[in-house]
Protein backbone atom coordinates (compact mmCIF):
# COMPACT_ATOMS: atom_id res chain seq x y z
CA UNK A 1 0.00 0.00 0.00
CA UNK A 2 1.39 3.78 -0.87
CA UNK A 3 2.34 5.41 2.35
CA UNK A 4 3.14 9.54 2.16
CA UNK A 5 5.99 10.27 3.49
CA UNK A 6 5.34 12.32 6.60
CA UNK A 7 6.29 15.71 5.63
CA UNK A 8 4.48 14.94 2.27
CA UNK A 9 1.38 16.13 2.87
CA UNK A 10 -1.88 15.84 0.69
CA UNK A 11 -2.10 19.39 -0.56
CA UNK A 12 1.61 19.09 -1.56
CA UNK A 13 1.19 15.38 -3.24
CA UNK A 14 -2.17 17.19 -5.18
CA UNK A 15 -0.45 19.95 -5.91
CA UNK A 16 2.53 18.29 -7.22
CA UNK A 17 0.39 15.78 -9.83
CA UNK A 18 -1.40 19.41 -10.43
CA UNK A 19 2.05 20.65 -11.73
CA UNK A 20 3.22 17.53 -13.42
CA UNK A 21 -0.29 17.59 -15.31
CA UNK A 22 0.63 21.06 -16.09
CA UNK A 23 4.08 20.63 -17.17
CA UNK A 24 2.98 18.11 -19.83
CA UNK A 25 0.71 19.76 -22.96
CA UNK A 26 -2.32 18.85 -23.73
CA UNK A 27 -2.87 18.16 -27.52
CA UNK A 28 -4.97 20.15 -29.46
CA UNK A 29 -8.74 19.45 -28.94
CA UNK A 30 -7.75 16.83 -25.98
CA UNK A 31 -9.94 16.48 -23.40
CA UNK A 32 -9.25 19.24 -20.20
CA UNK A 33 -9.45 16.91 -17.05
CA UNK A 34 -11.96 18.44 -14.63
CA UNK A 35 -9.54 19.57 -12.37
CA UNK A 36 -7.36 21.50 -14.73
CA UNK A 37 -9.52 24.92 -15.04
CA UNK A 38 -7.95 25.62 -11.68
CA UNK A 39 -4.46 24.41 -12.49
CA UNK A 40 -4.20 26.71 -15.68
CA UNK A 41 -5.54 29.58 -13.77
CA UNK A 42 -3.74 32.40 -12.70
CA UNK A 43 -3.00 33.12 -9.02
CA UNK A 44 -3.37 36.79 -10.15
CA UNK A 45 -6.98 35.30 -11.34
CA UNK A 46 -7.38 33.53 -8.31
CA UNK A 47 -5.62 30.18 -9.30
CA UNK A 48 -3.01 28.27 -7.48
CA UNK A 49 0.17 29.19 -6.77
CA UNK A 50 2.75 27.00 -8.98
CA UNK A 51 5.36 27.47 -6.44
CA UNK A 52 5.21 26.20 -3.24
CA UNK A 53 8.90 25.41 -2.32
CA UNK A 54 10.86 27.96 -0.39
CA UNK A 55 15.34 27.93 -1.05
CA UNK A 56 16.86 26.21 1.68
CA UNK A 57 18.58 29.05 4.03
CA UNK A 58 21.85 30.38 2.15
CA UNK A 59 24.62 29.38 4.63
CA UNK A 60 27.70 30.76 2.62
CA UNK A 61 30.57 30.76 4.96
CA UNK A 62 30.91 28.61 8.34
CA UNK A 63 33.98 27.53 10.94
CA UNK A 64 36.22 26.53 7.76
CA UNK A 65 35.95 30.09 7.13
CA UNK A 66 36.29 31.32 10.72
CA UNK A 67 39.79 28.96 11.31
CA UNK A 68 41.46 29.88 8.52
CA UNK A 69 40.61 33.74 9.67
CA UNK A 70 42.07 32.64 12.64
CA UNK A 71 45.38 31.26 11.21
CA UNK A 72 46.05 34.60 9.67
CA UNK A 73 45.73 36.25 12.86
CA UNK A 74 48.48 34.37 14.32
CA UNK A 75 50.62 35.26 11.86
CA UNK A 76 53.18 38.02 12.41
CA UNK A 77 52.26 40.10 9.19
CA UNK A 78 48.37 40.48 7.03
CA UNK A 79 50.72 42.16 4.20
CA UNK A 80 50.38 39.98 1.00
CA UNK A 81 54.43 40.09 0.00
CA UNK A 82 55.74 40.12 3.75
CA UNK A 83 53.89 37.60 4.45
CA UNK A 84 54.20 35.25 1.33
CA UNK A 85 56.29 32.09 1.48
CA UNK A 86 55.00 28.65 2.92
CA UNK A 87 51.85 28.59 4.55
CA UNK A 88 50.81 32.02 4.35
CA UNK A 89 47.09 33.27 2.93
CA UNK A 90 48.15 34.38 -0.56
CA UNK A 91 50.14 31.58 -1.02
CA UNK A 92 47.38 29.13 -0.14
CA UNK A 93 45.18 30.86 -2.40
CA UNK A 94 47.10 31.01 -5.48
CA UNK A 95 47.76 27.25 -5.16
CA UNK A 96 44.14 26.46 -5.14
CA UNK A 97 43.64 29.10 -7.97
CA UNK A 98 45.93 27.42 -10.13
CA UNK A 99 44.54 23.92 -9.38
CA UNK A 100 41.16 25.37 -10.43
CA UNK A 101 42.54 27.48 -13.27
CA UNK A 102 45.68 26.41 -14.28
CA UNK A 103 48.24 29.41 -14.50
CA UNK A 104 51.46 30.56 -14.23
CA UNK A 105 50.98 33.64 -13.17
CA UNK A 106 48.21 34.53 -10.61
CA UNK A 107 47.77 37.65 -8.54
CA UNK A 108 45.27 38.54 -6.04
CA UNK A 109 44.04 42.14 -5.82
CA UNK A 110 41.35 43.80 -4.56
CA UNK A 111 38.06 43.43 -7.41
CA UNK A 112 37.09 42.08 -10.38
CA UNK A 113 37.46 45.75 -11.86
CA UNK A 114 40.64 45.78 -10.21
CA UNK A 115 41.72 42.57 -11.60
CA UNK A 116 40.36 44.00 -15.43
CA UNK A 117 42.34 47.19 -14.89
CA UNK A 118 45.68 44.96 -14.55
CA UNK A 119 44.73 43.14 -17.08
CA UNK A 120 44.25 45.79 -20.07
CA UNK A 121 47.51 47.34 -18.56
CA UNK A 122 49.60 44.33 -18.80
CA UNK A 123 48.31 43.65 -21.83
CA UNK A 124 50.35 47.27 -23.15
CA UNK A 125 47.21 48.85 -24.18
CA UNK A 126 47.51 52.87 -23.90
CA UNK A 127 45.81 55.89 -25.45
CA UNK A 128 43.79 55.58 -28.16
CA UNK A 129 43.94 51.95 -28.68
CA UNK A 130 40.76 50.12 -28.92
CA UNK A 131 39.50 46.84 -26.72
CA UNK A 132 35.74 45.52 -28.00
CA UNK A 133 33.46 44.11 -25.67
CA UNK A 134 30.02 43.83 -24.39
CA UNK A 135 27.69 46.70 -23.64
CA UNK A 136 25.71 44.08 -21.11
CA UNK A 137 27.83 43.92 -18.28
CA UNK A 138 29.15 45.27 -15.03
CA UNK A 139 30.86 48.86 -15.43
CA UNK A 140 33.96 47.45 -13.66
CA UNK A 141 34.43 45.66 -17.06
CA UNK A 142 35.16 48.84 -18.72
CA UNK A 143 36.48 50.86 -16.24
CA UNK A 144 40.17 49.82 -16.78
CA UNK A 145 39.97 50.45 -20.48
CA UNK A 146 39.36 53.79 -19.76
CA UNK A 147 41.73 54.74 -16.95
CA UNK A 148 44.13 53.96 -19.76
CA UNK A 149 43.28 56.12 -22.37
CA UNK A 150 42.09 53.18 -24.62
CA UNK A 151 38.50 53.43 -25.88
CA UNK A 152 36.07 50.42 -25.39
CA UNK A 153 34.35 49.38 -28.90
CA UNK A 154 31.13 47.97 -28.11
CA UNK A 155 30.01 44.70 -30.33
CA UNK A 156 26.45 43.12 -30.70
CA UNK A 157 25.17 39.86 -28.47
CA UNK A 158 24.31 36.81 -29.62
CA UNK A 159 20.20 36.55 -29.12
CA UNK A 160 20.09 33.60 -26.19
CA UNK A 161 23.63 33.51 -24.84
CA UNK A 162 23.60 37.12 -24.01
CA UNK A 163 27.41 36.89 -24.88
CA UNK A 164 29.97 38.49 -27.23
CA UNK A 165 28.58 37.66 -31.02
CA UNK A 166 31.97 36.82 -32.83
CA UNK A 167 30.50 38.11 -35.98
CA UNK A 168 29.72 41.19 -34.57
CA UNK A 169 33.29 41.59 -32.70
CA UNK A 170 35.01 40.80 -36.15
CA UNK A 171 33.13 43.56 -37.77
CA UNK A 172 34.54 46.41 -35.43
CA UNK A 173 37.91 45.55 -35.44
CA UNK A 174 39.97 48.41 -36.68
CA UNK A 175 44.15 48.93 -37.56
CA UNK A 176 43.09 50.33 -33.77
CA UNK A 177 42.36 47.25 -31.70
CA UNK A 178 44.13 45.42 -28.79
CA UNK A 179 41.86 43.34 -27.16
CA UNK A 180 38.89 41.79 -27.01
CA UNK A 181 36.74 41.05 -23.32
CA UNK A 182 34.67 38.70 -23.50
CA UNK A 183 32.26 38.63 -20.93
CA UNK A 184 30.88 35.26 -19.60
CA UNK A 185 27.61 36.91 -18.65
CA UNK A 186 25.82 35.32 -15.78
CA UNK A 187 27.88 32.06 -15.66
CA UNK A 188 27.26 31.80 -19.73
CA UNK A 189 30.52 30.37 -21.37
CA UNK A 190 31.32 32.84 -24.11
CA UNK A 191 31.95 31.65 -27.61
CA UNK A 192 35.73 31.22 -26.73
CA UNK A 193 36.82 29.29 -29.50
CA UNK A 194 35.90 31.92 -32.28
CA UNK A 195 37.04 34.65 -30.34
CA UNK A 196 40.33 33.09 -29.71
CA UNK A 197 40.36 32.37 -33.16
CA UNK A 198 39.82 36.22 -33.59
CA UNK A 199 42.11 37.27 -31.39
CA UNK A 200 45.19 35.04 -32.92
CA UNK A 201 44.05 35.96 -36.78
CA UNK A 202 44.23 39.44 -35.73
CA UNK A 203 46.90 39.54 -32.86
CA UNK A 204 44.54 40.55 -30.35
CA UNK A 205 44.88 39.85 -26.81
CA UNK A 206 41.42 37.99 -25.19
CA UNK A 207 40.95 39.19 -21.51
CA UNK A 208 37.87 36.83 -20.00
CA UNK A 209 35.71 38.63 -17.69
CA UNK A 210 35.03 35.83 -15.49
CA UNK A 211 33.36 37.52 -12.43
CA UNK A 212 30.34 36.23 -13.10
CA UNK A 213 31.25 32.66 -13.79
CA UNK A 214 33.29 30.92 -11.26
CA UNK A 215 33.10 27.16 -12.00
CA UNK A 216 31.81 27.85 -15.89
CA UNK A 217 33.62 25.66 -18.34
CA UNK A 218 33.83 26.09 -22.14
CA UNK A 219 34.09 22.39 -23.75
CA UNK A 220 35.33 21.10 -20.41
CA UNK A 221 38.36 24.17 -19.92
CA UNK A 222 37.52 26.28 -16.81
CA UNK A 223 36.91 29.54 -18.14
CA UNK A 224 39.69 31.50 -18.11
CA UNK A 225 41.73 28.78 -19.16
CA UNK A 226 41.05 29.50 -23.17
CA UNK A 227 42.10 33.62 -24.09
CA UNK A 228 45.17 35.13 -22.37
CA UNK A 229 44.13 36.92 -18.80
CA UNK A 230 41.61 35.60 -16.86
CA UNK A 231 39.62 37.90 -14.65
CA UNK A 232 37.89 36.91 -11.59
CA UNK A 233 35.79 39.07 -8.96
CA UNK A 234 35.34 38.15 -5.22
CA UNK A 235 32.71 40.50 -4.32
CA UNK A 236 30.05 39.81 -2.02
CA UNK A 237 27.79 38.73 -4.48
CA UNK A 238 29.35 36.12 -6.71
CA UNK A 239 29.51 32.41 -6.48
CA UNK A 240 32.37 32.55 -3.87
CA UNK A 241 33.78 35.84 -2.56
CA UNK A 242 35.67 37.65 0.41
CA UNK A 243 33.47 40.48 0.70
CA UNK A 244 35.81 42.32 -2.12
CA UNK A 245 38.28 40.82 -4.20
CA UNK A 246 39.98 39.80 -7.13
CA UNK A 247 41.95 37.80 -8.73
CA UNK A 248 43.84 37.95 -12.56
CA UNK A 249 45.78 35.39 -14.05
CA UNK A 250 47.50 34.30 -17.06
CA UNK A 251 50.52 32.01 -18.44
CA UNK A 252 50.96 34.28 -21.64
CA UNK A 253 55.08 34.95 -21.32
CA UNK A 254 54.58 38.66 -22.28
CA UNK A 255 51.37 39.78 -20.28
CA UNK A 256 51.95 37.34 -16.70
CA UNK A 257 55.40 38.52 -15.55
CA UNK A 258 53.47 42.29 -15.64
CA UNK A 259 50.66 41.86 -13.81
CA UNK A 260 51.86 41.94 -10.66
CA UNK A 261 53.84 45.19 -11.26
CA UNK A 262 50.23 46.81 -11.85
CA UNK A 263 48.63 45.44 -8.96
CA UNK A 264 51.07 47.74 -7.09
CA UNK A 265 51.99 50.62 -7.17
CA UNK A 266 54.42 49.48 -10.20
CA UNK A 267 56.52 47.31 -7.33
CA UNK A 268 58.32 44.25 -9.15
CA UNK A 269 58.52 43.27 -5.52
CA UNK A 270 61.92 41.05 -6.59
CA UNK A 271 63.78 42.13 -3.49
CA UNK A 272 62.08 42.80 0.05
CA UNK A 273 61.44 46.56 0.61
CA UNK A 274 60.97 49.60 -1.59
CA UNK A 275 61.95 48.67 -4.81
CA UNK A 276 60.42 51.95 -6.38
CA UNK A 277 63.56 52.76 -7.66
CA UNK A 278 63.50 49.87 -10.13
CA UNK A 279 59.42 50.93 -11.13
CA UNK A 280 58.80 50.98 -14.40
CA UNK A 281 55.02 51.38 -15.16
CA UNK A 282 52.37 54.32 -13.43
CA UNK A 283 50.18 51.67 -11.30
CA UNK A 284 47.61 51.72 -8.91
CA UNK A 285 47.56 50.02 -5.38
CA UNK A 286 45.20 46.93 -5.78
CA UNK A 287 46.89 45.00 -3.82
CA UNK A 288 44.27 42.16 -1.64
CA UNK A 289 45.08 41.74 2.64
CA UNK A 290 46.22 38.38 3.82
CA UNK A 291 42.54 38.26 5.78
CA UNK A 292 40.58 38.61 2.29
CA UNK A 293 42.98 36.10 1.13
CA UNK A 294 42.89 33.51 3.51
CA UNK A 295 39.67 33.73 3.60
CA UNK A 296 38.95 32.91 -0.29
CA UNK A 297 41.16 30.32 0.06
CA UNK A 298 38.57 28.16 1.90
CA UNK A 299 35.53 29.33 -0.24
CA UNK A 300 37.81 28.17 -3.46
CA UNK A 301 37.07 24.86 -1.63
CA UNK A 302 33.39 24.93 -2.02
CA UNK A 303 33.43 25.95 -5.17
CA UNK A 304 32.68 22.49 -7.01
CA UNK A 305 29.85 21.93 -4.94
CA UNK A 306 28.48 25.39 -5.56
CA UNK A 307 29.04 25.27 -9.24
CA UNK A 308 27.69 21.88 -9.93
CA UNK A 309 24.77 22.54 -8.04
CA UNK A 310 23.81 25.76 -9.85
CA UNK A 311 24.97 24.36 -12.86
CA UNK A 312 22.22 21.29 -12.33
CA UNK A 313 19.42 23.62 -11.47
CA UNK A 314 19.59 25.73 -14.40
CA UNK A 315 19.37 22.91 -17.13
CA UNK A 316 15.72 21.57 -14.82
CA UNK A 317 14.79 25.22 -15.37
CA UNK A 318 15.68 25.30 -19.23
CA UNK A 319 14.14 22.32 -19.76
CA UNK A 320 10.99 23.26 -17.76
CA UNK A 321 10.82 26.23 -20.31
CA UNK A 322 11.92 25.05 -23.61
CA UNK A 323 9.36 24.83 -26.56
CA UNK A 324 6.91 27.75 -24.75
CA UNK A 325 4.81 30.18 -27.03
CA UNK A 326 6.51 33.72 -26.09
CA UNK A 327 9.46 33.00 -23.73
CA UNK A 328 13.26 31.63 -24.99
CA UNK A 329 15.40 30.15 -22.35
CA UNK A 330 18.78 30.89 -22.37
CA UNK A 331 21.70 28.77 -24.77
CA UNK A 332 23.85 26.69 -23.15
CA UNK A 333 26.27 24.79 -25.40
CA UNK A 334 26.05 20.93 -24.29
CA UNK A 335 29.59 20.55 -24.40
CA UNK A 336 29.88 23.85 -21.94
CA UNK A 337 29.06 24.11 -18.09
CA UNK A 338 26.97 27.27 -17.14
CA UNK A 339 26.89 28.43 -13.73
CA UNK A 340 23.77 30.81 -13.57
CA UNK A 341 24.98 33.27 -11.48
CA UNK A 342 21.62 34.24 -12.12
CA UNK A 343 19.05 32.76 -14.69
CA UNK A 344 17.95 35.19 -17.57
CA UNK A 345 15.01 34.29 -20.41
CA UNK A 346 13.99 36.47 -23.15
CA UNK A 347 9.97 36.81 -23.98
CA UNK A 348 8.74 37.21 -27.25
CA UNK A 349 6.29 40.27 -27.32
CA UNK A 350 4.80 39.99 -30.28
CA UNK A 351 3.85 36.51 -29.53
CA UNK A 352 2.53 37.52 -25.95
CA UNK A 353 -0.78 39.90 -25.20
CA UNK A 354 1.32 41.15 -22.24
CA UNK A 355 3.60 43.37 -21.55
CA UNK A 356 6.70 42.31 -19.62
CA UNK A 357 5.77 44.32 -16.72
CA UNK A 358 2.53 42.36 -16.94
CA UNK A 359 3.50 38.52 -17.40
CA UNK A 360 6.63 39.49 -14.17
CA UNK A 361 3.37 40.49 -12.03
CA UNK A 362 1.60 37.48 -13.14
CA UNK A 363 5.17 35.37 -11.95
CA UNK A 364 5.34 37.09 -8.58
CA UNK A 365 1.88 36.34 -7.80
CA UNK A 366 2.50 32.68 -8.64
CA UNK A 367 5.09 32.93 -5.90
CA UNK A 368 8.17 32.85 -8.56
CA UNK A 369 10.84 34.96 -7.62
CA UNK A 370 12.03 37.48 -10.86
CA UNK A 371 12.69 40.69 -11.97
CA UNK A 372 12.42 42.71 -15.36
CA UNK A 373 15.78 43.30 -17.34
CA UNK A 374 19.47 43.70 -15.86
CA UNK A 375 21.40 46.72 -15.98
CA UNK A 376 19.01 49.30 -17.06
CA UNK A 377 20.51 50.46 -20.29
CA UNK A 378 23.54 49.14 -22.20
CA UNK A 379 27.14 50.64 -21.10
CA UNK A 380 27.63 53.08 -24.05
CA UNK A 381 24.04 54.91 -22.92
CA UNK A 382 25.50 55.78 -19.29
CA UNK A 383 25.54 59.40 -19.13
CA UNK A 384 29.49 60.43 -19.17
CA UNK A 385 29.56 57.90 -22.09
CA UNK A 386 26.92 59.61 -23.71
CA UNK A 387 28.50 62.74 -22.99
CA UNK A 388 32.48 61.78 -23.04
CA UNK A 389 32.94 63.26 -20.21
CA UNK A 390 34.74 60.70 -17.77
CA UNK A 391 37.76 63.05 -16.85
CA UNK A 392 36.19 65.58 -14.94
CA UNK A 393 33.84 65.99 -17.59
CA UNK A 394 36.55 65.69 -20.37
CA UNK A 395 37.92 62.58 -22.40
CA UNK A 396 41.62 64.04 -23.53
CA UNK A 397 42.07 61.77 -26.00
CA UNK A 398 39.30 62.78 -28.16
CA UNK A 399 40.31 66.42 -27.39
CA UNK A 400 43.59 65.46 -29.19
CA UNK A 401 41.77 63.67 -31.79
CA UNK A 402 43.44 59.89 -30.95
CA UNK A 403 39.74 57.98 -31.26
CA UNK A 404 36.67 59.15 -33.09
CA UNK A 405 34.40 57.42 -30.89
CA UNK A 406 31.10 58.85 -30.93
CA UNK A 407 28.92 56.87 -28.07
CA UNK A 408 25.49 59.05 -29.05
CA UNK A 409 25.63 57.07 -32.37
CA UNK A 410 26.45 53.77 -30.94
CA UNK A 411 23.84 50.63 -31.01
CA UNK A 412 23.61 48.06 -30.52
CA UNK A 413 20.15 46.31 -31.43
CA UNK A 414 20.13 42.35 -30.03
CA UNK A 415 21.75 43.86 -26.85
CA UNK A 416 19.15 46.55 -26.09
CA UNK A 417 16.37 43.92 -27.10
CA UNK A 418 17.83 41.61 -24.29
CA UNK A 419 17.33 44.19 -21.95
CA UNK A 420 14.18 45.18 -22.82
CA UNK A 421 12.71 41.57 -23.35
CA UNK A 422 14.51 39.75 -20.44
CA UNK A 423 13.39 38.56 -17.10
CA UNK A 424 15.91 37.54 -14.65
CA UNK A 425 14.85 34.77 -11.60
CA UNK A 426 17.31 33.92 -8.99
CA UNK A 427 19.01 30.75 -8.82
CA UNK A 428 21.81 29.97 -6.22
CA UNK A 429 22.88 26.84 -4.50
CA UNK A 430 20.28 27.07 -1.61
CA UNK A 431 17.52 26.21 -4.28
CA UNK A 432 16.81 22.49 -4.94
CA UNK A 433 15.26 20.66 -8.10
CA UNK A 434 11.75 20.88 -7.25
CA UNK A 435 12.13 24.69 -6.92
CA UNK A 436 13.16 24.91 -10.55
CA UNK A 437 10.22 22.53 -11.65
CA UNK A 438 7.99 24.54 -9.61
CA UNK A 439 9.46 28.11 -11.14
CA UNK A 440 9.29 26.60 -14.83
CA UNK A 441 5.56 25.04 -14.27
CA UNK A 442 4.69 28.99 -13.34
CA UNK A 443 6.40 30.36 -16.29
CA UNK A 444 4.67 27.77 -18.78
CA UNK A 445 1.73 28.73 -17.04
CA UNK A 446 1.95 32.56 -17.75
CA UNK A 447 3.08 32.19 -21.08
CA UNK A 448 0.15 29.88 -21.82
CA UNK A 449 -2.14 32.48 -20.44
CA UNK A 450 -0.98 35.34 -22.15
CA UNK A 451 0.07 33.22 -25.99
CA UNK A 452 -1.35 35.14 -28.47
C1 LIG B 1 30.89 40.89 -15.42
C2 LIG B 1 31.52 41.66 -14.30
N1 LIG B 1 32.72 42.22 -14.50
C3 LIG B 1 33.33 42.92 -13.56
C4 LIG B 1 32.77 43.09 -12.31
C5 LIG B 1 33.46 43.92 -11.31
O1 LIG B 1 33.78 43.19 -10.15
P1 LIG B 1 33.96 43.94 -8.75
O2 LIG B 1 32.61 44.34 -8.28
O3 LIG B 1 34.61 42.92 -7.87
O4 LIG B 1 34.82 45.10 -9.00
C6 LIG B 1 31.53 42.52 -12.04
C7 LIG B 1 30.88 42.70 -10.73
O5 LIG B 1 29.68 42.59 -10.58
C8 LIG B 1 30.87 41.79 -13.07
O6 LIG B 1 29.68 41.24 -12.88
Amino acid sequence: MFTMPSKFTRRRFLYANSVAALATQLPVGAAVPANAADITKLAKLGGPKAVQSKPGKWVRWDDAERQQLGAALDQSTLFYWQGRGTNTQTTLFIERFKQYCPSEHVVTCSSGTAALHIAVAAAGIGPGDEVITTPITDIGTVTGILFQQAVPVFADLEPATYNLDPKAVERAITPRTKAIIAVHLAGTPANLGALKALADKHNLVLIEDCAQAWGARYQGKPVGSVGHVACYSLMNSKHIGCGDGGVVASSDPKIGPALLKFSDKGNERTTPGYTWDKTSVLASNYRMSELQAGFASVQLQRLEGIASKRAALGRVLIDGISDLPGVVPPKLEAADRGTFWFFYFRLQPERLRCTRAEFVDALRAEGAACNAGYIPVPVYKLPYFQSHGFFAGRWPIKELGLTQMDYTQVKCTEAEAILSTGIQCPLNEAMDEALMRETGAAIRKVAKHFAV
